[in-house]
């Protein structure tokens, strides 16, 4: 069943061109984004919404966070993301034409399940389901639904859901956005386009595996680490670092790289890695001098960069670049190198890869 593999994590990071193509496939044979991907009544439900209420755990809430700058930037609809088992226990103000989505690999979470009840009995009527699980019991309990395509995902870590849970993300805010009358021809084309090569270019990620292996020994005897990113790129660093983690139990945190200067900066020095996502993104040239911060202070920096952000190595920056730069799917194409950094780390380490000490698959209690 592994095949040439040694975990199924490592096989389910290999797999993630194809979870893409079958995740994409709809959109690409019918040429756009139509709005009946989601169900009958999402034309209708659609219509009517005035912002968006993303809930979600873990992995799943990271999805979230970065589908909110895809959200507002590209639909131009308000969007929050919260933690679901927070959501639920908190009073908030109920907006009965606010989209709720649920995103959940499982579609089992019981905080996420619990957090959708309790929207609902709220009068938040309008739900839509992002799942990789068919007729599991979240989209069960909502009124739209959309499947992933990962196939199964046996690796406690999540990884293909991940991805293939950002790409409908993409393909929802694309749909609100032309149903809303603010995607123009050109962008919808620029979007698909984007949509389609994706699967490629993540396979040219994966080829970078000898070098990120290479990394690996940096972290391995490590207690500590750190990531960083800015804007869309910040979720992934969290990703990264829950990642790390996981499977590695190395304690790993994730910073917006402005926030550096505002407390975890004291946490640098020689012993501190600082994994850094760095594509050439409009944010870029900030993150380059959040980048000296750390240097200055003696942390070596390990970058993530892509062939257009011009990073060149110097004494304690090493640098990884991933193929051409993406656009609007950069976040999809940054995962994979951190996905890669945590399963190799923990590989140097000897832990249980496929299942680490005291997590689940499925998260069914509180
Ligand atoms: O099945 P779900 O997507 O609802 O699961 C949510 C989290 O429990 C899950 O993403 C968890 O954080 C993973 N182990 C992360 O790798």
């Amino acid at each position: 069943e592994l095949g040439p593999y040694s975990h199924f994590m490592q096989k389910e990071i290999h797999e993630q061109p194809r979870a893409l193509t079958d995740s994409i496939e709809a959109v690409i044979d019918s040429n756009g984004f139509d709005v009946e991907l989601f169900g009958d009544e999402a034309a209708g439900t659609f219509r009517d919404i005035d912002s968006i209420l993303i809930l979600a755990a873990g992995t799943s809430y990271y999805a979230g966070l970065t589908a909110k700058y895809w959200l507002e930037s590209i639909a131009g609809l308000p969007t929050s993301v919260e933690i679901a088992s927070e959501y639920r226990y908190r009073v908030s103000v109920p907006n009965p034409r606010q989209l709720i989505v649920t995103i959940s690999q499982s579609g089992e979470t019981l905080d996420t399940m619990e957090a959708l009840k309790h929207a609902k009995s709220l009068g938040q009527t309008q739900t839509l389901s992002i799942c990789n699980v068919q007729e599991s019991a979240i989209p069960r309990a909502s009124k739209l639904v959309f499947y992933t395509r990962a196939g199964a995902e046996i690796g406690v870590a999540s990884t293909k859901a991940f991805t293939t849970q950002l790409v409908a993300l993409f393909i929802l805010t694309a749909t609100l956005a032309k149903q809303r009358g603010v995607l123009s021809q050109a962008q919808e084309h620029e979007m698909l386009e984007a949509l389609r090569q994706i699967p490629a270019s993540v396979q040219h990620a994966l080829n970078l595996e000898p070098q990120i292996r290479e990394w690996a020994k940096a972290f391995a005897n490590k207690q500590h680490a750190l990531f960083l990113g800015r804007g869309i790129h910040y979720p992934i660093a969290l990703e990264g670092a829950l990642k790390l983690k996981e499977i590695s139990y190395i304690h790993a945190e994730a910073y917006p790289a402005g926030e550096l200067k505002h407390g975890p900066l004291a946490l640098v020095d020689e012993n501190m890695p600082v994994v850094v996502i760095a594509p050439n993104d409009a944010l870029l040239e900030k993150v380059k001098s959040n980048m000296q911060e750390v240097r200055a202070r003696g942390g070596q920096v390990y970058v993530f960069a892509d062939l257009d952000s011009h990073f060149g190595e110097s004494e304690g920056v090493h640098v990884i670049r991933t193929p051409r730069h993406v656009g609007l799917l950069s976040p999809i194409l940054h995962s994979i190198p951190v996905q890669l950094l945590a399963y190799h780390t923990a590989l140097l380490k000897g832990t249980d890869v496929d299942k680490p000490r005291n997590l689940a698959k499925s998260v069914t209690v509180e």
